[in-house]
């Protein structure tokens, strides 16, 4: 593989790297309803760099796998997440208003040393741990619906992740106060993570009195309060607790033997609570509207589920065997990545892709967009859970995307890297439980044959929910 980080002639300069001089009201109408459908245009039309008008200054897309990890892994010191400092100077990360200094906005050691302490908190085994939570939660919500019931399966999905995460970092039920202060505070699909946020402006557009402002900062400080009340409790408890707010509270840091502040520990724990529901029910409802007008699929799944679990409850040991579900919620992902861009800015200068990106620029790499191109993936806009199961190549598509020598960063739902999704193995494991836990009883069907709307609140949405028709199969 060719080092993208220097190249072996001269870089280009950055003004060479193609893309559009300015954006038409056309661009600039597509950008605003499909963000993601507006990028993958520009990389087709412009190739795997891409330079764009960006506020008064230039942007820059990369869609080269090679060049994605060298940006993600390689060469992860020269670039930061806070680009709202782009030009400016000393703003927070976007998302800090809510997240503080969690993982998700932090940058450099600081950033390091939290991984560090982290990181262990999401071993596989601990992981492993969740897995009956994570099922009977499943089999709990679905234990309300009826056969022939309609229902909006986005509303459903929500609940079962917002479940998952209260249970397993603060272990209280979906009638906590925490749960509730979440629903009533943010009732927009996209929660709290608004575009308020991730825009240089938005600071001051959260304090102007609107209604939906006052109640964001309602909801933040309610948040706040029920929060630091846990921190307390655990504190005043016997610290055993298995629950991942009382890991944060019990993890020093291997280097200085240091424990987190209060403070910290709360930005963690709302950082996981936001980052943990949003993504994978978001997921998880893309999974299910791809199976509704996927019958074949769909009926694997099904078929590959009796045959594993029959009545009884997933656990973890079945997961090997659940291969058929496991492929479904990988191309679920590839198909409608829930973050479906990542961005960052250089602090450096940086040289690669064959080209000069001077130091403090705008770079976008999409998973979305990536997932779309043909050279990675044959026929990008089919769902084809066989791309990622071995095969003897009867199947043009079978097994193609784990076969030997792809780029390793032609699938990158998760990202990569130091700044890769902590969470990865449990959104994994919380989907593949869900869709096994509810697939065994249950089949959803399209109302009808209308295209979802997508809707990008820094995560992919669908935009008014999905609903669907809930049979019970047996
Ligand atoms: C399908 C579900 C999920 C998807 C697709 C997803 C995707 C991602 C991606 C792409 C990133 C990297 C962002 C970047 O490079 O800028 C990320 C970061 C992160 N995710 Fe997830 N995520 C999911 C679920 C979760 C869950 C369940 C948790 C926690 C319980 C979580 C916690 C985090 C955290 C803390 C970070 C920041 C990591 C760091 O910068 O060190 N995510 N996620």
């Amino acid at each position: 593989m060719t080092d993208v980080s220097t190249t072996t002639g001269s870089p280009a300069p950055t003004e060479s790297i193609p893309g559009p001089a300015w954006l038409g009201v056309g661009k600039l109408r597509t950008m605003a309803a499909h963000p993601p459908r507006f990028f993958t245009g520009l990389r087709e039309e412009y190739g795997p760099v891409v330079r764009f008008p960006f506020g008064n200054s230039h942007g820059y897309l990369l869609s080269d796998p090679r060049v994605i990890q060298d940006v993600y892994i390689a060469s992860d010191r020269k670039f930061g997440k806070d680009v709202l400092k782009i030009g400016k100077g000393n703003r927070a990360a976007p998302m800090a208003i809510i997240l503080g200094r969690g993982l998700a906005t932090s940058d450099g050691d600081f950033h390091r040393t939290q991984r560090r302490r982290i990181q262990p908190i999401f071993h596989r085994q601990r992981i492993a741990g969740y897995g009956a939570t994570f099922a009977s939660l499943a089999a709990e919500a679905s234990a309300g619906w009826t056969d022939g019931q309609q229902m909006n399966v986005h509303e459903q999905m929500y609940e079962i992740s917002l479940g998952m995460v209260a249970k397993t970092i603060f272990d209280v039920s979906l009638d906590a106060d925490v749960a509730h202060t979440i629903r009533t505070a943010f009732p927009r699909r996209g929660g709290p993570l608004r575009w308020e946020q991730v825009v240089p402006f938005g600071r001051f557009v959260i304090k102007l009195p609107l209604r939906n402002n006052r109640r964001f900062r309602k909801g933040r400080k309610a948040l706040n309060e029920i929060i630091y009340r846990m921190i307390e409790e655990r504190r005043q408890g016997p610290g055993d607790g298995d629950d991942l707010l009382s890991v944060l509270l019990s993890v020093q840091d291997a280097e200085t033997g240091e424990f987190m502040d209060d403070e910290l520990v709360r930005d963690e724990a709302m950082t996981l609570l936001f980052a943990g529901h949003e993504t994978s029910s978001g997921a998880l409802t893309w999974a299910y509207h791809l199976l509704s007008k996927n019958p074949e699929a769909k009926k694997r799944m099904h078929a590959e589920l009796d045959e594993v679990l029959g009545d009884r409850l997933p656990e973890v040991s079945d997961l090997p065997r659940l291969v058929w579900t496991d492929a479904v919620f990988s191309e679920a992902l590839r198909l409608y990545p829930p973050v479906w861009v990542t961005v960052r800015r250089t602090l450096t200068e940086y040289t690669g892709a064959g080209y000069v990106l001077p130091p403090d620029s705008f770079v976008m790499i999409s998973p979305w967009v990536v997932h779309h191109d043909p050279q990675w993936w044959p026929e990008p806009e089919a769902f084809a859970p066989q791309r990622w199961i071995a095969s003897d190549g009867a199947d043009p598509l079978g097994g193609h995307a784990v076969a030997p020598g792809r780029p390793r960063m032609a699938y990158l739902p998760f990202g990569a890297g130091p700044r890769q999704c902590i969470g990865n193995a449990f959104a994994r494991m919380e989907a593949i439980m869900a869709l096994a836990t509810i697939g065994r009883h249950w089949d959803f069907e399209a109302v009808n044959d209308d295209p979802v709307d997508v809707v990008t609140h820094i995560t992919v949405q669908p935009r008014r929910g999905v609903q669907m028709i809930a049979r019970r199969r047996r």
